[in-house]
């Protein structure tokens, strides 16, 4: 079905294209220069020592967990409003999550709840699959700046420094984002960003990631090319790794989209801010919260919520009937049918629970027109009702 009005589309420009065809023209379509012209572009923009590109946001989640020589038989708090890869990776480790509920209001892991959370574990009244989870075995906490708000990591990680819980930034969302005027990425042991073309910038597929830790760099980078060593030997393998190399392609369309980076997050937070102002006066739907703490959003969707008692599977019905395309972001990862086979239930975290029936992403790109943001709001106040 195609859309008057799609809930995103990739900002592509001729120099992209250039960029782009510079690598086929060169016939150099994988480990060439283009990786590393990419990755000084990121460690530079989000502040960090080094960068690491790779094939997916996924892959670069995995790859530092990887680095951190998870066990199983290990816990990871996460939270469920998100998507399934900040949980999943820790699947692929035989680690097991645990869910952590969110904030009403920036849909981020509350503070009070991964507190009240971490207490109720250290008094032994949290078990899982009827096994009582022993708080030692907590290793991890996957941080996730989601829809491009980073968390309020100064009530956060205090809570888990205690405890000797390691943070991993899943960033995936929130290339630009400043949580008190550092870069989102900055926050854990490492950080990961997800470029598919619905993200600020995109390379098809693709991901990065950002630590000031060499050992997980040069870990991250051996594992990404199939554990070999540091010369890049061609068929040395010191260590398992996997195929998670980013292409050239994707690289060069990458760097050329960092380029432009400032002025696509300033036209992403004119259609947000435009957006605010025209719901302003409509009924029954509450725009994002933008925390004072966010000195700067990238923002990555625009997610509004219902009030109690609207659906928004009703409402993304009524608008894709006017060529509008919706989206329900996001349905609880413990409620998808595979968590729910692993004893995962309903009635475990009330706000996710409550706040996911509500939420609608309306059609958000860098590039949508005055028009159409006025039209997905007018559209928006007619079948509400
Ligand atoms: C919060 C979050 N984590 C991880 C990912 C995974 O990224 P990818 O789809 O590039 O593997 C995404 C991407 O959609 C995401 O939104």
């Amino acid at each position: 079905m195609s859309f008057k009005v799609p809930l995103s589309r990739p900002f592509l420009e001729e120099d992209d294209v250039e960029e782009v065809l510079n690598v086929l023209r060169s016939s150099y379509l994988s480990m060439g220069p283009y990786i590393g012209r990419f990755e000084r572009a990121i460690a530079e923009y989000t502040g960090v020592d080094y960068a690491v590109a790779v094939s997916s946001g996924t892959a670069a989640l995995h790859l530092i967990l990887k680095s951190l020589k998870p066990r199983k038989g290990e816990y990871a708090i996460v939270p469920s409003f998100t998507f399934v890869a900040s949980v999943n990776v820790f699947l692929y480790e035989g680690i097991t999550p645990i869910f952590v509920d969110i904030d009403e209001r920036t849909f981020n892991v509350s503070p009070e709840a991964l507190e009240d959370l971490l207490i109720r574990i250290e008094k032994g009244k949290y078990s899982l699959s009827g096994e009582k989870v022993d708080i030692n075995k907590v290793k991890y906490f996957m941080g996730v700046d989601i829809f491009g708000q980073p968390l309020d990591w100064d009530r956060i990680i205090p809570l888990l420094r205690e405890r000797n819980i390691t943070i991993i930034e899943d960033s995936c969302e929130a290339l630009g984002s400043e949580y008190k005027g550092k870069k989102a990425g900055n926050f854990g042991v490492a950080g990961a960003f997800a470029f598919y073309p619905n993200k600020q910038i995109t390379t098809g597929e693709g991901g990065v990631i950002v630590t000031n830790d060499e050992k997980i760099y040069e870990l991250s980078k051996s594992m990404r090319n199939q554990g070999r060593g540091k010369g890049n030997d061609w068929l040395l393998h010191v260590r398992l790794g996997y195929n998670y190399r980013m292409d050239e392609m994707s690289a060069a369309l990458g760097y050329s989209q960092m380029k432009k980076i400032d002025r696509i997050l300033d036209m992403r937070d004119r259609v947000a801010r435009l957006y605010t102002e025209l719901l302003k006066d409509v009924k029954g739907v509450r725009p994002p919260i933008v925390e004072d703490y966010t000195t700067k959003m990238g923002w990555f969707v625009y997610v509004v919520l219902l009030d109690e008692g609207l659906d928004s599977e009703r409402v993304i019905k009524a608008l894709e009937e006017k060529g509008i395309q919706a989206r329900n972001y996001f349905q609880p990862v413990h409620l998808q049918p595979f968590f729910r086979d692993m004893d995962y239930s309903e009635g475990e975290l009330p706000i996710t629970e409550r706040v996911s029936k509500r939420t609608v992403a309306l059609p958000f790109f860098t590039s949508i027109s005055e028009d159409d943001v006025r039209y997905v709001v007018e559209s928006l106040a007619e079948v509400i009702l």
